[in-house]
């Protein structure tokens, strides 16, 4: 089966987002990948509400939402009611988080968990079972256009042998510094989903990009 490809709005043309949106929509990838950041949980503060019903609108494909926000439970309800089809918290800012995860699926979402670079992906091992999506952070979250961590590959793996191990089939998503070289090494470590923001939207062609991506 060939890999998700989830390109990432916070790297579109937000003066063009309808056109952005447009291209994800005619490309060959599968998700939007939709980054909520508050300025608390990670130093930067993406979009809110109105862009994300504008999104919503034009999108005809799932909407894959990267929740960086403290204490994300106060926004399940609104997060479903703006299109979100998989909402996925960190577990960095959730410390009841089966009852975050149990509230999400709740509504009808698929729920996912996403780890910050120094988090093992064991802190998992209890809750695994009960999701739809891991989510391993190859950058530390907040912005666009960072640099690779290397030994996120290797975390992969890991996180494999654990869904493996459970005999889950949740899906492996990785988010920051996705291209070429590293989406290769991702896929074969086992990523089922790659999210990739700069990669695509700065590219001279963005559905060609994403087309390569889809190709891995
Ligand atoms: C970072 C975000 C990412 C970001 C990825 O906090 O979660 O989704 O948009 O951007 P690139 O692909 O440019 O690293
Ligand atoms: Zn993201």
């Amino acid at each position: 089966m060939s890999v998700i490809i989830a390109p990432s709005i916070l790297a579109a043309d937000f003066g063009n987002l309808q056109r952005d949106c447009e291209m994800v929509n005619n490309s060959k990838s599968d998700w939007f990948h939709l980054d909520i950041m508050d300025g608390v949980f990670v130093p930067n503060i993406s979009y809110g509400m109105p862009i994300i019903n504008k999104i919503n609108e034009v999108a005809t494909k799932t909407l894959d939402v990267h929740l960086m926000i403290i204490d994300p439970e106060r926004y399940i309800e609104t997060f479903k009611n703006v299109g979100a089809d998989i909402l996925t918290v960190h577990y960095e800012a959730c410390p009841h988080l089966h009852r975050t995860i149990q509230h999400i699926k709740s509504k009808g979402i698929k729920a996912g968990v996403a780890l910050n670079p120094h988090t093992p992906v064991n802190v998992l091992d209890e809750i695994i079972s009960d999701l739809d999506l891991v989510l391993i952070m190859s950058v530390n979250p907040g912005f666009g256009g960072q640099k690779f961590i290397e030994s996120s590959v290797q975390k992969v793996s890991k996180l494999k042998k654990l869904i493996e191990s459970k005999n889950s089939d949740v899906i492996i998503e990785i988010d920051g510094g996705v291209n070429l070289e590293t989406g290769k090494k991702l896929a074969e470590a086992g990523a089922s989903a790659l999210v990739a923001g700069s990669f695509v939207f700065k590219s001279d062609s963005p559905t060609e990009t994403i087309e390569k991506l889809k190709q891995l």
